[in-house]
């Protein structure tokens, strides 16, 4: 479905993944973060993010002092990202009729109070590409605004949900504004996962 009439392309598929899937899919992703462990990004200005991240495929996305780009290596392990899941891949698959494959997938952890400020995906090399974003374990309140301003509005994403910034949402301003803490007891420890497929090259 397309909640926002004002926002065609902005896709949103509630439960997508059934408890099951979950389950599985948060197994897959717990096996690549024994690989390559969450760390804590700074923002080029220097200010650590709250939310803490790592990445899966053949790049993956940093923000250092240097600036944003996606990089092959993890920053403090020096290692190469472990790849995407194939559900994932099949995910994409179905939800944005065969788009060319994601090669990046940054995996967001939020606890407590992390948030996550308004911004656009615009670090990747063709912005018309599909970004499809998938929620684990606590419910997030989103918000999302069109690229050339205006009014943002918030919906909730819980654990299972999928959405996606396609067409013309494809630069949509979006951010977390807030967790609903112990919404969910998916993830060990509470909080929420959001895994982000991008064609980032
Ligand atoms: C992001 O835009 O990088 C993450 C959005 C989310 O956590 O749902
Ligand atoms: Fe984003």
């Amino acid at each position: 479905m397309e909640p926002f009439p004002d926002l065609p392309g902005f896709l949103y598929r509630p439960g997508a993944l059934d408890p099951a899937a979950r389950t599985d899919l948060l197994a897959e992703v717990q096996a690549a973060i024994s690989i390559a462990p969450f760390y804590r990004p700074v923002t080029p200005g220097g200010k650590p993010f709250s939310v803490r991240m790592t990445n899966m495929g053949r790049v993956g996305w940093v923000s250092d002092r240097a600036g944003y780009r996606y990089q092959t290596t993890h920053p403090e392990t020096g290692a190469p990202w472990p790849p995407i899941p194939a559900t994932l891949l099949m995910l994409w698959d179905g939800l944005t009729g065969g788009s060319a494959p994601p090669d990046a997938c940054l995996v967001n952890l939020y606890r407590d109070t992390a948030r996550m400020g308004l911004h656009q995906d615009r670090d990747e090399a063709d912005l018309t590409a599909p970004v499809v974003s998938v929620s684990l374990g606590d419910t997030a309140v989103f918000r999302i605004g069109r690229a050339d301003g205006g009014p943002t509005r918030s919906i909730r994403l819980g654990s299972g949900d999928v959405c996606a910034l396609t067409g013309p949402a494809r630069l949509a301003r979006h951010g977390i504004d807030r967790l609903l803490a112990g919404s969910s007891s998916l993830i060990p420890g509470g909080g929420r996962i959001n895994l982000t497929l991008r064609r980032a090259t």
